[in-house]
Parts: structure tokens; C-alpha cells; sequence
């Protein structure tokens, strides 16, 4: 489903205005954490370590405020678990969020997604298969599910050329 415009320009200002912070750790090139070899090494994991992108506070963390944003989930079939947005990113050229599960906070996530050059990607472990996701230029989103301990849902990001992104937590609506 296309984004609607006047959603992501409400976007867009959290990202202008925002404050960014940058957090890098990783001795390896970004491919070695995205590959299957570090999964297979990996314990399991909520967040990871090992990336390379800008975290953003937004000015106002309220995501009630975006104008435009409930009915767009609601017409997904979800609405907001909290109306404090899950995560902010920007990650810059050759960035990267390693392997990991989120498994202490399951829940439904949307994540609306804003790749320069359309050769980012969200890479995901489904039935034993890796799965690479790249993400449309511009503006898209992809919502999916994260399992607790007992279902963890193994997922990184590549960065490619600069992308950014913008999560909620949410509820099916019964
Ligand atoms: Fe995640």
C-alpha cells in the first residue's frame, strides 16, 4: 500500500527535526554481520551490538501526534500498543543493525521505511530460510511479527546507499 503524502511529510519533519546520535560498534565489514555464518554463531539475542547508524530522538516522541498515522494503521488492521515510537534511524551509507530478535518485547511492529537508493534491505530468518527484503526507493513500510524467547524472530538491516526508519509497536485488531 502506497504511503499517503500527507503521512510522510509528518515523517519527514520527525527526521529534520530530530536530534541524531550516532552509534557504531562493529571491527568486521558490515556484510559479516548480516551474513548467515554470524547468525549461526549468534546466541540468541534481543538487540544487537554490532551496527552502524544514527539514532533519532525525535523532538516529540508522541507518535498520536502524526497526523494521519492511526487511520493508515487502523486500515492495515492494527492499532498503536503505545503511543511512544518503537525506533528512529537513519543509517548512513554502509549501515547496518546486526542479527537480532527483539524477543523481550514482542509484539506487531510496522516499520515505514524511506531507502535514497532502493538497495537497502530487511534481511529475516523464516522456516530455516534467510530471506533478503530489499526496500522500494522512497517511501514503503512493512509490518511484522516478533516472538518472545520460545518464537524468535531473527532480523538485521543493511543500510545501502542511506535509509530511514520509523516503528511502532502495535495490536491486530481482534
Ligand atoms: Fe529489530
Amino acid at each position: 500500500m502506497k504511503i499517503p503524502d500527507h503521512l510522510t511529510q509528518a515523517l519527514q519533519t520527525i527526521f529534520q527535526e530530530g536530534e541524531m546520535h550516532e552509534k557504531r560498534k562493529g571491527e568486521e565489514a558490515p556484510d559479516f554481520y548480516l551474513s548467515e555464518n554470524f547468525l549461526k554463531q549468534s546466541t540468541l539475542i534481543s538487540y544487537c551490538d554490532h551496527k552502524f547508524l544514527n539514532s533519532i530522538t525525535p523532538r516529540n516522541e508522541n507518535a498520536l501526534d502524526i497526523n494521519g498515522l492511526l487511520e493508515f494503521i487502523h486500515e492495515l488492521g492494527f492499532k498503536l500498543a503505545t503511543n511512544k515510537i518503537a525506533g528512529c534511524f537513519f543509517y548512513p551509507a554502509n549501515g547496518f543493525m546486526g542479527w537480532h530478535t527483539n524477543y523481550s518485547d514482542k509484539d506487531w511492529r510496522i516499520y515505514i521505511v524511506n531507502s535514497i537508493k532502493g538497495d537497502s534491505f530487511f534481511r529475516y530468518k523464516k522456516d530455516d530460510k534467510i530471506i533478503t527484503d530489499y526496500d522500494p526507493i522512497g517511501w514503503s513500510y512493512r509490518a511484522f511479527y516478533v516472538g518472545d524467547a520460545s518464537d524468535p524472530y531473527w532480523h538485521c538491516v543493511n543500510g545501502g546507499s542511506g535509509r530511514y526508519s520509523i516503528g511502532f509497536r502495535l495490536k491486530k485488531i481482534p
